[in-house]
């Protein structure tokens, strides 16, 4: 097949774009409000079986790996097992210690990205039990796993993965809501989860609709020659993929820290000259968040919050809004304005922005 950009100055701003309509194919028919649950019958797990494993590891590379992370956070919070991402390049280099009780989930978008198979590969070996959250049907990881979860993102063709991204973290709270339901998550959360991501599609639309003023803080930001970006928790991982964004089509450099890290390094960089993003979710951390956006504040750093709740100035000069969910969801929304922050970014700085220098769509060799 051929793609075109429909209309759109390139593929990756029409791929944020699609991301509405990309929720929602990863949805359809996969949430029970009745039962609270989600049906993954790819999983080929029956409940028994889904009760038994004591752990998750999540494994997969540069994007798909923060994903990852954003499952791990949705698997222990609503299900209550221990799960843990890593990247899956350096998972199969370390002779891993594969265990029977243990759960593995192989990320991808393309579905062939060399490192992500040969981890896939080296589990099965050793008699693991692997399920993959793939986006291309038919894939090589996705042909190697016990089953799965398909994505139906459609196809991404930009280089730097956004609506993958967004899907892969919704098919993770799906399978977090189904493994919950088999555990502990009650009726009353499982519906809640349920309303939740119901409310996705139409919540990524309304920030997809902050497009010009984003831009504008996107043409300004970029002007310097570094950013920071933070988060504690929930926000962690969307920090590190906001990072990981804007290096990528931008080539402004970035760091991604944990918030509550800051103090013990990298807050020797904070200055005029090296501004901060800040993914602050409304939650128990709040405040936390807050007292940190004061330290770098106090430092003379430049502050963009993205979050729900437009913070006092002393905390942050800039700010970016998103609809509240529910707090297990809200991480999904926070990262699609980071999205826009880097495509903008990038489009200020004149660069080739379906096709970064140096990277491909997927790395098929090792
Ligand atoms: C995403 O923006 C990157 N280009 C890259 O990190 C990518 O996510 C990674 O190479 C994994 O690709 P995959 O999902 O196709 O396996």
């Amino acid at each position: 097949a051929s793609y075109d950009t429909a209309g759109h100055a390139h593929f990756l701003i029409k791929e944020i774009s699609e991301q509405p309509a990309a929720v929602e194919r990863t949805l359809s028919g996969r949430v029970d409000e009745r039962f609270a649950t989600a049906h993954l019958g790819g999983l080929n797990l029956d409940a028994r079986e889904a009760r038994a494993f004591r752990r998750v590891k999540i494994l997969g590379c540069g994007s798909a790996y923060y994903s990852g992370e954003l499952g791990a956070q949705l698997i222990e919070e609503l299900a209550r097992i221990p799960a843990h991402a890593e990247p899956a390049s350096e998972f199969r280099y370390r002779n891993p210690v594969i265990e029977a009780d243990t759960l593995y989930i192989a990320v991808s978008q393309s579905g062939e990205t060399y490192d992500t198979l040969a981890a896939v590969q080296e589990i099965k070996r050793k008699g693991g039990r692997v399920l993959g959250v793939v986006n291309t049907v038919g894939s090589a990881i996705a042909r190697e796993c016990d089953g799965g979860v398909y994505l139906h993102a459609g196809p991404e063709i930009s280089v730097a993965s956004t609506k993958a991204f967004t899907s892969t973290a919704v098919a993770f709270a799906l399978i977090a809501l189904h493994f919950g339901r088999v555990h502990d998550l009650s009726p009353a959360d499982g519906r809640r989860i349920c309303a939740g991501l119901k409310a996705l599609p139409g919540q990524i639309r309304e920030i997809l609709a902050q497009e010009g003023s984003i831009a504008k803080l996107a043409a300004e930001y970029a002007q310097n020659a570094g950013m920071m970006f933070v988060g504690r928790v929930r926000g962690w991982p969307v920090a590190r993929e906001g990072a990981q964004k804007l290096k990528e089509v931008s080539y402004v450099h970035a760091e991604a820290y944990p918030a509550s890290e800051l103090k013990h390094g990298p807050l020797a960089l904070i200055g005029p000259e090296l501004p901060t993003v800040a993914v602050v979710p409304d939650d128990e951390l709040v405040e936390k968040n807050l007292t940190t956006l004061g330290e770098i504040r106090a430092r003379h750093g430049r502050v963009l919050m993205v979050g729900h709740t437009a913070p006092d100035p002393k905390y942050a000069e800039d700010c970016i809004l998103v609809p509240k969910n529910e707090p297990e969801l809200d991480p999904i929304l926070l990262g699609i304005p980071l999205q826009l922050l880097a495509y903008h970014a990038a489009v200020a700085l004149e660069r080739d922005v379906d096709k970064p220098r140096n990277l491909a769509k997927s790395v098929t060799v090792e």
